[in-house]
């Protein structure tokens, strides 16, 4: 183990968590933060961090192991999150999925790659961003609070069990109600306005506390325990107050994608494809084309094995019969994003289709096909090898 200090803030390139990791390099910790994209890392103390992409919608336990069993690692931190306040009908399925996988799903597994380091003897620091909709009802925010709910009470439950294994080491909740400097809520990050709260939380951190409510004495006291007098009373209030006070965020939320292929002999082009699409697109509908026939033959695998096959592919939502054509597709899926091959750009069909969509607002969003082994070099082997009998 070397003197170097090192923390991990999941979420910190945006809002508090960028907020932690620069009240940790200037407490001489070296942050590696983890998050979608690099955001605004450059405001942080240069030399004091490192980035690395980690996605909570493709938890990938390989990124994270290294860290866990870095001995120099003594901190984690998650602040990744994502929410909105708005009445339950305007979220599709796709967001709930993703709000729940974000919030609460993965944030959990990453707790439990740690766990082994929270649980071990040595001192390590752990907490994550809850929210006070998680320790009460929140009306016109029922899928924020369910999943903020869930953090919550697993926090609450683990602290026991850590506790009753003997360990020292906790894991905080910090549940704070709205807070401003943060991107949530659309706006640019703000240092200066969360270097307070930031400031708070790595206290609570370091002193390895449970629970952390900002402004609980002052106000959160009283509205606890005003829910938990009057739980049905208190939800009808939130719900005028949200309704009256104009935050309500009520517009669906989700951007639909399509792309239609034959998908025979499935390969690890098609794969990326859907990777790829899957990437710009909450949800993805894939058509299969029952055409018969593949660029002139017969396909090799019937239609409702390629289905299955595409069916059983985690980046697709949903597997339908694909129309002769895509745009007859958006008269039934309203999708917002087509995906295509490049080589189609330019072609007739593809130009009608623009003129179609241009008014839909559809984008066509056209990329190479195929990486790796394609259906033709798998046909041509299997030819070849049908014919050497
Ligand atoms: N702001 C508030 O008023 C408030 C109140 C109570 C609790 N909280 C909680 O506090 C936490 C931090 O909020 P904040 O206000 O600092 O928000 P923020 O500025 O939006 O920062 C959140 C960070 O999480 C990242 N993130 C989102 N989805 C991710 C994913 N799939 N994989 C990896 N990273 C992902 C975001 O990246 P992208 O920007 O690329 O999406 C962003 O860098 C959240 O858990 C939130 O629920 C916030």
């Amino acid at each position: 183990m070397s003197d170097m200090k090192k923390a991990v803030v999941v979420g910190g390139s945006n809002g508090i968590g960028l907020a932690i990791a620069e009240n940790l390099i200037r407490r001489g910790w070296r942050v590696i933060v983890l998050d979608r994209c690099e955001g605004d890392c450059a405001m942080l103390p240069e030399g004091g961090w490192s980035y690395v992409p980690f996605d909570l919608l493709e938890f990938d336990g390989d990124v994270l192991a290294p860290l866990a069993a870095d001995p120099d690692v003594g901190l984690l931190m998650v602040t990744a999150g994502v929410g909105r306040v708005a009445d339950f009908e305007y979220f599709h399925t796709a967001e709930i999925e993703r709000t729940l996988t974000v919030d609460t799903v993965s944030t959990l597994k990453l707790f439990r790659v740690f766990y082994d380091r929270i649980r071990g003897g040595e001192p390590f620091y752990a907490g994550v961003m809850g929210s006070i909709a998680g320790w009460m009802s929140s009306p016109s925010a029922a899928l924020y609070a369910a999943a903020k709910a869930g953090v919550v009470r697993f926090v609450e439950s683990v602290n026991i069990e850590l506790e009753a294994a003997g360990v020292e080491n906790r894991i905080l909740d910090v549940s704070p109600a709205s807070f401003k400097g943060s991107r949530f809520y659309g706006a640019e990050n703000d240092l200066a306005q969360l270097s307070g709260l930031a400031e708070d939380i790595v206290t609570r951190l370091l002193a390895r506390e449970t629970r952390f409510i900002p402004q609980y004495e002052e106000t959160f006291r009283a509205v606890l325990e005003r829910y938990h007098d009057d739980p049905h009373g208190y939800g009808l209030h939130s719900y005028r107050y949200k309704h009256e006070s104009g935050r309500l965020d009520n517009q669906k939320r989700v951007v639909i994608g399509y792309l239609s292929g034959t998908f025979d002999l499935f390969h690890v082009g098609h794969l990326n494809l859907l990777r790829r699409a899957k990437r710009q697109c909450d949800y993805l509908i894939v058509g299969v084309h029952d055409s018969g026939k593949w660029k002139g033959k017969e396909t090799f695998i019937p239609l409702d094995e390629r289905k299955a096959i595409v069916g059983a592919c985690r980046y697709v939502d949903r597997v339908v019969d694909a129309c002769v054509e895509d745009s007859d597709a958006w008269d039934i899926y309203h999708y917002d994003r087509l995906f295509v091959g490049s080589d189609y750009q330019g072609t007739e069909r593809f130009r009608r289709y623009e003129a179609y969509f241009a008014d839909k607002g559809v984008k066509i969003v056209y990329f190479p096909y195929t990486q790796g082994t394609s259906s033709t070099q798998i046909r041509n082997l299997i030819v070849k090898r049908t014919k050497e009998g």
